[in-house]
């Protein structure tokens, strides 16, 4: 495990602090690269901070690339890549060649998962290492769409998986452990008191949970961005 903890006081802060960290990432990086978004209501505020920085991004070079999304209609409000498009694409106005929006409204669920795989390899050979991914994580331990419970061929790069049908969509596509694994740099965002308790076990040791897998697994750099509530059950608080 490799994770660097950062605390702010607010979730404002949390998201700009976080931005500021992926855009110097990005920029430090020589050629094209790849920011893969994630979902949820956490990266509404990233993303906002991502578009107020002084220092933006690369985004002449940068691919978009979701670490997951919801198996949903185009366009849905539900669906994770609506919400980015609203909340950061639409301003930034990048080329299409760009933006790598999974089938996710596909009937077949399994070819749309081997489909965005075959992005993932055209950007960054196989397996994959994707430069940097954002991830939240759920009062459940998830992340991604890596829920406690749900099989996932972690065989490929992508995989569409099952989800809890209490949540937006039962059935979704998502990057799997092995791609998390490789990714260059995971940049996780939480923030709230209901973080709190999960984060503390993901953080504490090794697991069964999916966080917990994804920090503990991973040699290269984790950065996880916490406001002080998230970071409220932290062993040694900082
Ligand atoms: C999704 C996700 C998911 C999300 C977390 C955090 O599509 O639901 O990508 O993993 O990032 O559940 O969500 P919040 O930011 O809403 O707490």
């Amino acid at each position: 495990m490799t994770v660097e903890i950062d605390i702010a006081a607010t979730p404002d802060e949390v998201a700009a602090r976080a931005a500021a960290r992926a855009a110097a990432y990005l920029n430090e990086q020589p050629g094209e690269v790849s920011l893969a978004l994630s979902g949820g209501s956490t990266p509404k505020r990233f993303h906002a901070a991502l578009l107020a920085l002084e220092t933006p991004p690369p985004w002449n070079r940068t691919h978009i690339l979701w670490s997951d999304e919801r198996a949903l209609p185009d366009g849905h409000p539900d669906r994770n890549t609506t919400m980015a498009q609203s909340t950061l694409l639409d301003a930034l106005g990048l080329p299409a060649r760009q933006v790598h929006v999974p089938d996710a409204g596909a009937a077949d669920l399994e070819a749309a998962a081997a489909a965005y795989a075959d992005v993932l390899t055209a950007l960054h050979g196989s397996p994959p290492e994707v430069d940097l991914v954002i991830l939240g994580m759920g009062a459940d331990g998830h992340t991604a769409s890596l829920f406690p419970g749900f099989a996932v061929d972690d065989a490929a790069a992508v995989a569409a998986v099952g989800a809890p049908v209490d949540t937006p969509a039962p059935r979704r596509l998502t990057f799997t452990f092995d791609t998390l694994r490789r990714a260059r740099r995971v940049l996780v965002l939480a923030t709230g008191e209901g973080k709190a308790e999960p984060l503390a076990t993901a953080l504490a040791g090794p697991g069964d949970g999916p966080l917990q897998r994804v920090l503990h697994e991973r040699t290269n750099p984790t950065w996880v961005f916490l406001d002080q509530a998230a970071a409220g059950r932290l062993e040694e608080p900082r």
